[in-house]
């Protein structure tokens, strides 16, 4: 009998770890993402999610493992990738769980920037390029473009001209996402966009990454505490704990997992439960 080959996953983790010295952050944790499906991984404060996507963007080298990332009729391997060409040739984008925008300029310039390398180019690289060749002007317009398309998305065109760092939190938040997707990713790490957000806001970022799920069809790799968010738009759950995957598949079995319950309720190694093992790992 001949098997037909599985289409790879847009992302493949085989076998990551990732030491600080004597500290395992993350256990020899495999996993995949799809495209067209937002997978999000769960865990307690300290699980080692964060330091994932920092292997993922090439913030770290991952002491053992294998990052794979396959679309366009290509592959890319990301642990021999330096950060810059993970973003542009692999097309993986992030936020960070603090705010990282440039605060000092203006909504718009924040989205402009982030389409640097795309106008660079347009430029040749020369003085004459950006000095107003039309190809320049042309890729010039078509980032402006770009930029008040999302900032339509997430409801900041009104707010094109404030200083970035001049926003309310949730309308930063927000930027972010926008600021990642100037970038054309075809796979969006989002580190805790719902923290710090009102239920209002979550209900609007749920729908956000819905949207860019749905119809610009790329794979979103989300890390979220919040369970009203994870429950609602995930399709597949990843559970970390200690570094080490403990869980993984659909939420509506992820959230009945037995490993899973113990890990947010705190059991003991004797099972006698003292409460939350780890501050901010959220209920559902
Ligand atoms: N650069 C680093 N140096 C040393 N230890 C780190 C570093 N980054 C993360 N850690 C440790 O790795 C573990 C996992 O951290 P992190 O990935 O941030 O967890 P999470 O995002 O799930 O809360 C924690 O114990 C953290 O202190
Ligand atoms: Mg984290």
């Amino acid at each position: 009998m001949t098997t037909i080959p599985d289409h790879p996953p847009l992302l493949a983790v085989e076998h990551l770890s990732m030491r600080f010295g004597g500290l395992v952050a993350v256990n020899d944790v495999s996993f995949s993402a799809r495209d067209r499906e937002i997978t999000a991984i769960i865990g307690p404060n300290g699980a080692g999610k964060t330091t994932v996507f920092n292997c993922l963007t090439g913030f770290y080298t991952p002491s053992v493992g294998r990052l794979t990332v396959t679309h366009s009729g290509g592959h890319w391997l990301l642990e021999r990738m330096e950060a810059h060409r993970i973003a542009r040739s692999a097309r993986v984008a992030r936020t960070f769980q603090n705010v990282r925008l440039f605060g000092g300029m203006s909504v718009l310039e924040n989205l402009i920037v982030a389409q640097h390398t795309k106008l660079m180019r347009a430029s040749g690289f020369t003085l004459a390029g950006l000095l107003g060749l039309p190809v320049y002007r042309r890729a010039e317009r078509a980032a402006v473009d770009l930029a008040r398309y999302w900032l339509d998305r997430v409801g900041l065109v009104d707010l094109a001209d404030w200083q970035a760092g001049n926003l309310p939190y949730g309308a930063q938040r927000r930027l972010e996402i926008a600021r990642a997707m100037c970038s054309e990713p075809r796979l969006l790490c989002l580190d805790e966009p719902a923290a710090g957000l009102n239920p209002r806001e979550s209900a609007e970022l749920s729908q956000l990454l819905t949207f860019i799920r749905d119809r610009h069809r790329i794979g979103v790799l989300l890390i979220e505490h919040d369970m009203s968010v994870v429950m609602t738009i995930s399709d597949h759950l990843v559970v970390l704990d200690y570094g080490r995957k403990i869980s993984e598949g659909p939420p509506a079995l992820v959230r009945r997992d037995p490993a899973v319950i113990r890990a947010y309720l705190g059991e003991d190694e004797d099972g006698d439960g003292d409460g939350n093992r780890r501050e901010g790992s959220g209920g559902w």
